[in-house]
């Protein structure tokens, strides 16, 4: 009997293999040049990001979480000021809006997509009393509903920001790519994105000349001229040498997600075939208890920046013990909703507020997606999942679960 591979969480060096001399070629280039901070390769890089995603800007920063702080900033919005985002996400979503000195607003998801729920942001709009913008999150690389967040946030007269930074390259319903349509998109190039840098960088998109030029002087001491400050930024500048590493993966970019998307669709029929349901249909009666994520529709993409599955919350750690006990990595997107960490207490939240987003909180759990995956290791993660399943969480649970899970969310 052959050995089970191992399957890492994400295995980066199959990658790097295919394109590190050009890596070092262009790494090579800026250090001869000695030039380190913005120049001529960051403007570069800027430029082909703004042609993929089909937009007029966009401005590189020191971080994805920078990216939200200056698109804030531009936008003027500070102290008093409310924003409207979810609180199933990464940190950084809440926490630099709360950085720019505004307050967010935390709304439940859609259960299907698990970014941000429209009506719940429609509700929450109409109690906000300083309401200045709208920040959706296109979470784990699938694009909120744009179409009904923009129509929202021109009924009230307030941008749409997009937290973009899992997203680069995702099409909304529409076939646009994220981070194009609302006022600004902000995007991180941390490692494990997509389109990751050899560190921390991110850029923000956007169509509006002014912004844009704000978003320049904001991320360099509010400086246009040397020495002349019109405002108060900071220090949020993309290095040149990740400029280069990016620009040198950015044409790979496209085929990544590609092949994201077909390991996607493979773990999909694998989970199928056992019994699995989608995010669409829910906890079903005597399935595999086991939600797969629901496949983009129509013109929309995914880009699979991870690839989530949901499992009975009683379940789920003890899952992720054996699938790692059996060499498999898997990450929990995200424990703890915003609206419940500790640093949020002072806004006043309880648990039950947002119930979508605490139920599958307890219930996500991350598989590996990487395009390098073989047939084999997404085989042997499938087949390790399932076998789990089938041993210790009989359908019949599920079938009370589909109950509860209905009367409770
Ligand atoms: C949804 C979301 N927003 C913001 C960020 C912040 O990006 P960075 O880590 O580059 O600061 C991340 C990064 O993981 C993210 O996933």
């Amino acid at each position: 009997m052959s050995t089970p591979p191992n399957v890492p969480l994400l295995d980066l060096k199959a990658q790097h293999a295919a394109i590190r001399d050009e890596i070092h070629a262009a790494v090579d280039e800026v250090i001869d040049s000695q030039y380190f901070i913005l120049g001529p390769k960051v403007g570069e890089l800027e430029c082909a990001v703004a042609g993929y995603c089909g937009c007029t800007y966009a401005v590189g920063c020191a971080s994805g979480s920078d990216a939200i702080l200056l698109a804030l900033r531009a936008l003027d919005i500070g102290p008093g000021d409310e924003v409207i985002c979810p609180s199933y996400t990464f940190f950084a979503t809440g926490g630099y809006i709360h950085n720019a000195g505004a307050k967010p607003v935390f709304v439940d998801i859609d259960p299907v997509t698990y970014n941000l729920d429209p009506e719940g942001v429609r509700a929450a709009a109409k109690k906000c009393r300083n309401l200045k913008a709208i920040m959706p999150v296109h979470l784990f690389g699938q694009c909120a509903d744009m179409d009904a967040l923009l129509e929202i946030g021109r009924e009230f007269g307030v941008p749409i920001v997009e937290d973009a930074a899992q997203a680069i390259g995702a099409r909304d319903a529409t076939g646009a790519r994220a981070g194009t349509r609302g006022t600004l998109g902000c995007f991180s190039f941390f490692p494990t994105k997509n389109l990751g840098a050899h560190g921390d960088g991110g850029i923000v998109t956007t169509n509006d000349a002014a912004l844009a030029e704000r978003l320049m002087m904001l991320r360099n001491h509010g400086s246009k001229v040397k020495y002349h400050h019109d405002f108060v930024g900071y220090n949020s500048r993309l290095d040149a040498l990740q400029a280069a590493v990016l620009k040198v993966k950015l044409p790979h970019l496209d085929s990544w997600s590609a092949g994201r998307r077909e390991n996607a669709a493979l773990y999909d029929h694998l989970f199928a075939q056992a019994g699995a349901t989608t995010s669409a249909k829910g906890w079903q009666n005597d399935a595999l208890p086991l939600i797969t994520p629901a496949p983009a529709t129509g013109k929309a993409e995914h880009i699979y920046n991870q690839y989530v599955v949901r499992v009975p919350a009683e379940h789920r750690d003890a899952l992720r013990q054996h699938l790692n006990e059996h060499h498999i990595g898997t990450e929990i997107y995200y424990p703890i909703p915003l609206h419940l960490q500790k640093c949020f207490a002072s806004l006043g939240y309880r648990k039950g507020d947002l119930p979508h987003s605490e139920t599958i909180a307890m219930e996500s759990i991350a598989l590996p997606i990487f395009a390098e995956l073989t047939d084999e290791q997404q085989k042997h993660v499938a087949e390790t999942i399932i076998t789990y399943l089938r041993t210790h969480a009989a359908p019949a649970e599920s079938g009370q679960r589909a109950n509860r899970s209905s009367a409770a969310v």
